[in-house]
């Protein structure tokens, strides 16, 4: 026993002297703590801080990625004022026709880029004229006049008929 308490004396012992050792190594400022020097420093490198996380912000951001250019590309060149404006005409069709006309099967909304012009015309009159009838269409329909009929037709058969790839 006590063998045991001397050997624990002298852990303590030494544990003591290794700690008032590395306390003496601590070196001795009798120097005024010059805060208004501490706060500068410490608000340039906030500062640091932040601008460093600005570049890490913008090298990790995802690309950001905008349609806005593929919606203003047109799906065909339009060189001609018909086409312009039925361009414009076409928009509201989009929801259920897509817009290079491929249809949605979802709306039960067929293919219509790239068919035979005389014959959209002749649907979407024959729908006008309540000669076939579909209650979606016939919407639409109601407020197309002849020749924007005409120049929808137009349109839209010069758009080929298996889509058209956006970039
Ligand atoms: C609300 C959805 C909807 C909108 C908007 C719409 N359509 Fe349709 N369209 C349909 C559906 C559904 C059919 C299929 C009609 C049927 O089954 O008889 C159709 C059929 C047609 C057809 C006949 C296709 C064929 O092969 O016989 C043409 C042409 C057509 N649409 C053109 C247009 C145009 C042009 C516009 C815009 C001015 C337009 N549609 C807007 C839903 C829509």
């Amino acid at each position: 026993m006590y063998r045991l308490v001397l050997f624990s004396l002298t852990l303590v012992g030494l544990v003591l002297v290794m700690n008032l050792s590395s306390y003496q190594s601590v070196e001795v400022n009798n120097e005024k703590y010059n805060f208004e020097a501490a706060e500068k420093a410490h608000i340039a490198h906030l500062k640091e801080v932040e601008e460093l996380a600005k570049i890490h912000a913008e090298v990790t951001a995802p690309p950001v990625i905008t349609d806005e250019v593929i919606e203003e590309k047109t799906i065909i060149p339009l060189d001609t004022p018909q086409l312009e404006r039925a361009d414009k005409l076409y928009k509201q069709c989009i929801a259920c026709h897509a817009k290079d006309g491929s249809g949605k099967a979802a709306n039960k909304a067929p293919r219509i880029g790239g068919q035979m012009e005389w014959y959209i015309e002749k649907q979407l009159l024959d729908m006008k004229n309540g000669v076939r009838v579909n209650q979606q269409m016939l919407t639409i329909v109601k407020k197309l006049s002849p020749e924007d009929i005409a120049d929808l037709a137009a349109y839209l058969s010069k758009i080929p008929w298996g889509g058209v790839k956006e970039e």
